[in-house]
């Protein structure tokens, strides 16, 4: 199936630098007939009808997102675009952001007069700084188009955490605390930012606004499946000939984005949504990515032959226990736990029963964790033990034997 680009449409030409060059093609059409033609109840609605859900991982529906937000009542209501982008393996909306950054403005300030926001912000992390000067500048020239007059746009450098890309944590770092997730309810759309109702959507979310907007609800879920409408765009690295962004309609087989487009040649498996993502072995390499089967924020990472599948899990934990906050007791305690696990198995140290406690303990943090961090990490280790059990049983065996070699060493020369 060929690429179909509604959120890259405009990436490659248009010129990012210059508004002109986006107004040439199009742009702020739709943002015109938002604010002309539609109330923000018909903006919201359309949302709705489309059947647009959130691009950063948890693929909540948009349109009701947003109809929560616009009925809150409050003097003040703030935007808030995600584009903190710390998800292991993606690279998609550095992509937009350099490549469209007025498609994305557009989107906001459509999002804005949809739910009655005042103050809108991109959440940039600090590592990404050399996106700032383009987007700072594309933001100044929208303002002084006048596109701004009903939300204005600035740009906010979150500190590099992992955790404040989820979106409460976000919220606190914005308000100078630590970078840690808020127990929910309340949820951002009531009562969010500064404890005012707060839209947080990611970048590749807000880019299908105008199309929505543009073209109507309909001919943007006429792309999809059944319960994932629109497209998805996919960061793709790894083992594979062309690495890169990808924009498909949801719903396509994974093996048609890694094998026919990004030309992986021997898989042995493919993980799917970051650290926390699924990892889906060659013979499930079928698999339709959408929502209902496995999507996450779009990371794709092609492993072949070559690499040990425990090895990557633990790659995964190290860094999820790195970058836990480490405010509720099963993510921390249960990643530093599975840290130990997994460095003793590498290295030859495992025991009969850790199959058993990873189980345990996937169980416990999938359930009992404050946010998506903790609740996601079973998610790796699962599918890992599922598809790759015997590379876990040949690892508990080895440490069987060197243990015995090692007693037996000892008890010769004691
Ligand atoms: C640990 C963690 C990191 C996250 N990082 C990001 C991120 O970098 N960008 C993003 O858009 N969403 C991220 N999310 C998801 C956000 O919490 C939130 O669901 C999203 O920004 C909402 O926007 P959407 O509805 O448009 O997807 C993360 C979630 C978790 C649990």
């Amino acid at each position: 199936m060929p690429e179909k680009r509604i959120v890259l449409r405009n990436c490659g030409i248009v010129d990012p630098k210059d508004l002109s060059s986006y107004l040439a093609a199009g742009g702020f059409a739709a943002f015109a007939k938002a604010r002309d033609a539609m109330t923000p109840e018909q903006i919201v609605e359309e949302i709705k009808r489309s059947g647009l859900t959130g691009r950063g991982g948890a693929g909540f529906s948009c349109g009701i997102k947003w109809a929560l937000a616009r009925k809150a009542r409050s003097a003040q209501k703030y935007l808030i675009c995600n584009a903190d982008e710390g998800e292991v393996g993606s690279f998609k909306d550095r992509h937009i952001i350099i490549h469209d950054p007025f498609g994305l403005i557009e989107g906001m300030c459509i999002a804005g007069l949809a739910i009655g926001a005042t103050r809108g912000f991109i959440y940039l992390r600090q590592e990404y700084r050399y996106l700032y000067d383009g987007l700072a500048a594309a933001i100044a020239q929208c303002r002084e188009k006048g596109f701004l007059a009903h939300m204005d746009i600035t740009v906010f450098e979150g500190a590099g955490a992992y955790i404040c890309g989820e979106e409460s944590a976000l919220m606190n770092s914005m308000e100078g605390l630590r970078g840690e997730s808020r127990y929910k309810p309340p949820f951002p759309p009531s009562q969010g930012l500064w404890q005012h109702p707060t839209i947080i959507n990611n970048v590749e979310t807000l880019m299908n606004v105008p199309y929505i907007i543009a073209y109507g609800a309909q001919a943007f879920s006429a792309v999809g499946t059944e319960r994932s409408k629109g497209t998805k765009v996919f960061s793709v690295s790894g083992d594979v000939r062309n690495p890169g962004v990808y924009e498909l309609p949801m719903g396509t087989p994974l093996k048609e984005l890694v094998v026919d487009l990004a030309g992986a040649e021997n898989i042995k498996a493919v993980q799917v949504g970051g650290a926390t993502g699924n990892i889906v072995p060659a013979e499930k390499i079928d698999m339709p990515l959408a929502q209902e089967s496995v999507l996450g924020s779009g990371a794709v990472v092609v492993l072949d032959p070559t690499r040990d599948i425990i090895d990557i899990v633990y790659n995964n934990i190290v860094f999820l226990h790195e970058e836990s906050c480490g405010k509720c007791t099963p993510c921390r305690d249960g990643l530093a736990c599975m840290k130990d696990i997994y460095s003793r198995l590498v290295r030859g140290d495992g025991r009969p029963e850790d199959i058993r406690v990873l189980e345990a303990l996937c169980l416990v943090m999938g359930q009992a964790s404050l946010c998506g961090l903790g609740q996601a990490v079973p998610v790796p280790v699962m599918d890992s033990l599922k598809y790759f059990r015997s590379e876990y049983d040949a690892l508990v065996q080895r440490s069987a034997h060197i243990r015995h070699y090692a007693t037996k060493s000892l008890s010769m020369n004691p």
